[in-house]
């Protein structure tokens, strides 16, 4: 018997299925009026780039996230790649960035023509660390006419971009104190984050509102999906003028001249895809509270078994999304994924660190020793919702 069989019994246990079916990782759940609202749309006839699930479904977003504004994209990395063109972020540029995520973080720097430059994450909340973001900037930057220079390159070092690792909250209001010193904008990869709180003396705030913006994904596997989507939310009205403009093709309003008064993208998110984004808003917080209960089961379960769960963090409630365990070493996590996905349970190592593919070898990094070692270590494990 493999000295996994415990954790993998638990597994089938919590997400029973048929002895040749695949326990995934992390499955959609269609629960609620996904089929009425779609139905709707297409009799309708908007099913394209305008019409009421869009505006309903950015409100229901705003409301959800405390933001001011909320601005719906074809995707995350349209949502990313926005906000970074929007503040003016081009190949003179530089953001700084966590090499430990999904490479979409990555590629919305690259589509500017700015460079990532990676530093290295925090062992628990496994998200950019605000202690090494300092000591980079401490031993590579200088401050310049109001402008953060990386004297290596010359470059303007114009955004810092965190990510909340599979949900779990980054430290941005240390992040953001740092940025604000160093004239440097807080941009937040929110694309797994989406239910995920930060609890400070009773009052809970969700992730994304600490930068001048953030972006949200709704690809299949999230928590809420509406097969493709994304979403800016924002409290800078100017700003979210602009995003709703280059998001939308940058065309001036007119009953019929097509005037595009700035480089603008299609990235709208199609009112299709709003009507099954807002039916999965409405389900949202019974999703969050089974997420929980999965993760509460697992943390258990970890704890009675020496298994080493992702648990929150103090003062924050992450929404679970993927949830996590680290093994003592890469032998072992290739054990874990070979055994389990053999015997059709999903599970998938943490990503490959972004400066390790080969568009971004070139990129500057801190050494990211804890990403190193987190990558060694760091299994995702099944985390759908649980249907009861
Ligand atoms: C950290 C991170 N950033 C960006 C994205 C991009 O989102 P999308 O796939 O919707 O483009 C994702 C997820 O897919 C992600 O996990």
């Amino acid at each position: 018997m493999s000295s996994f069989s415990s954790i993998f019994e638990f597994i089938r246990g919590l997400y029973p299925k048929s002895q040749d079916e695949m326990i995934p990782l992390h499955e959609p759940r269609f629960l609620g009026n996904e089929k009425l609202y779609l139905n709707e749309c297409i009799d309708s006839g908007f099913v394209s780039s305008v019409g009421e699930f869009v505006d309903k479904f950015e409100q229901e977003i705003a409301r959800f996230c405390g933001s001011k504004y909320a601005i719906a994209t074809s995707n995350g990395t349209s949502a990313l790649h926005a906000i970074l063109h929007a503040v003016g972020v081009d190949r003179d540029c530089e953001v700084i960035t966590q090499a430990l995520s999904f490479i979409a973080t990555s590629n919305a720097i690259a589509y500017t023509g700015a460079v990532p430059v990676y530093i290295d994450v925090d062992l628990d909340s496994l998200s950019l660390s605000p202690n090494a973001l300092e000591e980079f900037l401490n031993n590579h930057a200088q401050k310049q006419d109001n402008q953060c220079i990386n004297k290596h390159t010359g470059k303007i070092i114009k955004v810092c971009m965190p990510m909340h690792t599979f949900g779990h909250p980054a430290r941005t209001e240390e992040i953001a104190k740092i940025c604000k010193d160093w004239n440097i904008l807080l941009i937040e990869d929110s694309a797994e984050s989406l239910g995920s709180y930060y609890l400070k003396k009773g009052v809970k705030t969700h992730t994304g509102s600490e930068g001048i913006a953030s972006a949200m994904s709704f690809n299949g596997n999230k928590t809420i999906t509406c097969g493709g989507g994304g979403v800016i939310i924002t409290d800078d009205e100017k700003l979210a003028k602009k995003l709703k403009h280059i998001t939308t093709t940058a065309k001036v309003p007119h009953p019929y001249e097509y005037y595009h008064d700035m480089l603008g993208f299609n990235y709208r998110l199609p009112n299709l895809n709003a009507a099954l984004a807002l039916a999965q808003m409405e389900q949202l917080p019974v999703f969050l509270e089974k997420k929980l209960e999965v993760a509460k089961a697992y943390e258990d379960f970890c704890f009675k078994h020496g298994f080493e769960f992702v648990s929150a963090r103090a003062d924050t409630l992450p929404n679970f999304w993927l949830n996590a365990i680290k093994l003592p070493n890469k032998q072992k996590r290739d054990d874990f994924l070979t055994q389990s996905n053999a015997q059709g349970i999903m599970t998938r190592p943490i990503w490959m660190p972004n400066h390790q593919n080969p568009m971004y070898q070139h990129c500057q990094h801190d050494g990211l020793k804890n990403s190193l070692y987190l990558q060694d270590r760091i299994i995702n494990l099944p985390s759908s919702v649980r249907i009861s």
